[in-house]
């Protein structure tokens, strides 16, 4: 059979299916077709040059041509691409990287295990608290809290996790152990006359009464991202994760933070959990931990959490749980050089010096009659637009001025991520003051032109 010949750019995508993308359009109009990329700007394949503002998926941390990570990678092929650590076999920078990420991780006394996306990171935490639960003799601890609007990743498991209940239909996803509760967006859901304090007064009784009613004798964890990026930048009001750690506590459900987006820098900590001073049993990284130059993701677990499984796993004789691809070697060294760069040039001082020309940047947003209002948290922000239709978090249903400004800033060259009436934007952090300016500008015509169409 004849292989055909690539696809040139003006055929049309007859095969590849696009995720968050409406098929039929993916199918009979021709993508954005990404094929380079220099420092924060991506470069399409007629040479139009992009602002990854998003990071794609908040994911590129170090932009889009990191000669150091690349060649981590490559020294990494040369001297052994690939073998899966398991059957107690593993490869020295695996050991490595798990030291290293055991040694900064915010959990007491942290174990680590690998994974290879976000998602997977996810759904193995939820099969290990449900192992850990077996060992201590609860197993109807299954049920798991997350929050409407918050996203957790595409498997069955991470996606039922996902707050946005259209998806839930949509892929008849089966949900029977999992309970939902508010997000902490006092912007959006506080009620009228309500102080910010009286919200989350009110946030915190509905969490107790949530594991009440479900039977505290049958919920595991809650699940939350410490700021929720997905549905729209979502900062919690102080003292938050102390009082939902009070509640869980009260009923032995454990707090496990997802810091797939939050992890490494972007929030001006190493973790976001610092930030907004939450103490988790456990937390799940990806994206920024490599950079994304190659999938590897994470879940670090207090050593309390850790006993239980290994207790269990003396009992049966083995831990019978692994994944091929789970701590890649290439991926193990990509990640290892991405936390010598974090070390070695001061990342987070870079982030923190930012944010003051960030915050101003994004601040000036603020009086624009198309705005509702911005929200910042160290390298990542958002512009919620005015009179804008509901939305349920990364469902990537959004219209109105929201889509329109998304189109504009494409033209501008500027890519954002838009969700429901949000801009999110999270550039790579090696960004400098003047691409922050460069980046506000075109945002600003973008804005000019999103009001006048
Ligand atoms: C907070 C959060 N958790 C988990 C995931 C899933 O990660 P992945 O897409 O690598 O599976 C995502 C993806 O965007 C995310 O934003």
């Amino acid at each position: 059979m004849a292989i055909a010949a690539a696809p040139l750019s003006n055929t049309l995508n007859e095969s590849l299916i696009l995720g968050f993308s409406n098929l039929r359009q993916a199918r009979t109009e021709r993508p954005l077709v990404i094929s380079r990329g220099r420092g924060i700007f991506i470069i399409d394949e007629d040479g139009k040059e992009y602002l990854e503002a998003s990071s794609s998926f908040y994911c590129a941390a170090l932009g889009y041509s990191d000669e150091r990570l690349i060649e981590a990678a490559t020294r990494q092929m040369r001297q052994m691409p690939f073998y899966t650590s398991a059957q107690h076999r593993t490869l020295p920078v695996v050991m490595e990287l798990a030291e290293k990420l055991a040694s900064i991780a915010p959990v007491p006394d942290a174990h680590i295990a690998f994974g290879t996306t976000g998602s997977e990171a996810i759904d193995f935490l939820m099969k290990f608290m449900r192992y850990r639960n077996v060992e201590r003799g609860e197993p109807k601890r299954r049920k798991v809290i997350s929050r409407w609007g918050g996203y957790h990743g595409g498997t069955m498991m991470s996606a039922a996790l996902g707050g946005a209940k259209t998806l839930h239909d949509a892929f008849a996803l089966p949900m029977e152990d999992h309970l939902f509760v508010s997000q902490p967006d006092f912007l959006n859901a506080g009620q009228d006359g309500e102080s910010e304090a009286q919200f989350l007064d009110r946030l915190i009784d509905e969490l107790d009464q949530t594991i009440v009613e479900a039977g505290p004798e049958t919920v595991g964890a809650l699940i939350a991202e410490p700021v929720s990026f997905s549905c729209g930048f979502v900062i919690p009001p102080a003292g938050y994760f102390a009082r939902v750690k009070q509640v869980l506590d009260r009923y032995g459900v454990l707090l496990f933070n997802d810091e797939v987006v939050t992890g490494f820098c972007r929030t001006g900590n190493l973790f976001g959990s610092e930030t907004l001073d939450a103490v988790p049993d456990c937390i799940t990284m990806a994206k920024a931990m490599s950079a994304a130059y190659i999938p590897i993701s994470a879940i670090a677990m207090s050593g309390a959490f850790y006993q239980d499984l290994e207790n269990h796993s003396d009992r049966h004789g083995v831990f019978a749980h692994a994944g091929t691809y789970s701590a890649h070697p290439v991926g193990a060294a990509v990640s290892l050089e991405m936390l010598r760069i974090i070390e070695e040039d001061s990342l987070l001082d870079h982030v923190r010096g930012r944010c003051t020309t960030f915050k101003a940047r994004l601040g000036r947003l603020r009086d624009h009659p198309l705005v509702r209002d911005v929200r910042v948290l160290g390298l990542g922000g958002a512009v919620q637009l005015v009179s804008e239709t509901a939305s349920e978090g990364a469902t990537g249903v959004s219209g109105g001025i929201a889509k329109a400004l998304g189109e504009a800033a494409l033209e501008r060259g500027l890519i954002v991520r838009i969700t429901g009436p949000n801009a999110v934007i999270a550039p790579p952090l090696v960004i400098t003051d003047g691409e922050i300016d460069d980046l506000f500008d075109r945002f600003e015509r973008a804005l000019e032109d999103a009001g006048k169409s």
